[in-house]
């Protein structure tokens, strides 16, 4: 009977042969998986057997992974924000880059209820998480209001134009217990029915079209609604900046996640926008601008 050791050392080489620049992670990862268990206990009993089930599902695992298909996908589960949301073709997986969104998501909701008196009858504070795709960012959110004691006074819509991606996204509400705080709808950008908002978060397509075949084959994978961004990856972006002065309140910002060349030119759009409206670009923890605040005021500078 093979090991763990014997069949990370075969699997990696397989991957690093079918070109995957993570072929070691990937095949701790897939084997963790196979045998029920974690990443962390495969590597802590290199020594231990496999038994025949668990080594046929590391197999298959392996082959859908030299054929290219994300770990997250053959897993189904991918980590977001410390929280395990499951994950199928149906959405993007969440990037680890996200969660900036969500901490500032947080921090803006938090100050909101925190820096005036809210007597009762207040209303909540609105807030829509736009192409919610699995969910990740609506879900990882409610969970922290939750932990803060904050999520009764905030209410919290999720939308997105797919509607395989919004049955993933309620399973991943249910499987957290935040399915009671999450209202889920099918909607081009924000349902103008339900503006305005005081707070609307967004990571939408905008990866240039002509990028996305030269991107890894992983990405062939996922939705290419969950990508393309139009002709310079802003066309779906510029269209929800469009709609702000009619669906923001007047105190409300928009977070919205951008590539990391697309500072200028979402600052320019801004500058284009129906009254005076600021935009500060928010950089990641690699120091690449990531992160669009937009709300209405006067001038537009960057975050340091
Ligand atoms: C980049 S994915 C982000 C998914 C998820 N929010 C995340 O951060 O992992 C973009 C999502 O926007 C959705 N989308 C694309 N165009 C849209 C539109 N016009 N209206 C609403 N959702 C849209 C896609 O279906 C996809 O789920």
């Amino acid at each position: 009977m093979a090991t763990i050791g014997d069949l990370l050392a075969s699997g990696t080489a397989r991957l690093r042969a079918s070109g995957s620049e993570s072929a070691r992670l990937d095949a701790e990862l897939l084997l963790g998986w196979a045998v029920g268990g974690s990443r962390t206990a495969v590597l802590a009993h290199p020594e231990a057997p496999v038994g025949a089930d668990a080594a046929a599902a590391y197999e298959a695992g392996i082959v859908r992974r030299e054929a290219g298909e994300p770990v997250a996908y053959v897993r189904g589960l991918k980590e977001f924000h410390g929280l395990a949301f499951g994950v199928d073709r149906r959405a993007l997986i969440p990037r680890p880059e996200t969660e900036l969104l969500v901490s500032e998501a947080e921090r803006e909701i938090a100050w909101r209820l925190t820096s005036a008196p809210r007597p009762a009858g207040t209303p909540q504070v609105r807030v829509i998480d736009v192409g919610t795709g699995s969910g990740a960012i609506a879900v990882a959110l409610a969970t922290l209001l939750r932990t803060r004691r904050m999520l009764a006074e905030v209410s919290l819509l999720a939308a997105d134009c797919s509607p395989e991606a919004l049955d993933l996204a309620r399973e991943n509400a249910v499987a957290h217990s935040a399915a009671d705080a999450i209202v889920f709808t099918e909607a081009d950008l924000v349902p103008a029915a339900e503006a305005p908002f005081d707070v609307i978060l967004a990571n939408l397509p905008y990866i240039p079209s002509a990028e996305i075949d030269r991107l890894p084959v992983a990405a062939s994978f996922e939705p290419r609604l969950a990508l393309d961004g139009g002709p310079d990856g802003l066309a779906i972006v510029r269209r929800l900046l469009e709609a702000l002065p009619a669906t923001l309140a007047p105190d409300g910002v928009a977070l919205l996640e951008i590539g990391f060349d697309q500072g200028t030119a979402v600052g320019e759009a801004v500058a284009a926008l129906e009254g005076e409206w600021s935009c500060l670009i928010q950089p990641d923890l690699s120091g690449n601008p990531r992160l669009a605040h937009v709300e209405r005021s006067i001038g537009s500078e960057a975050l340091g």
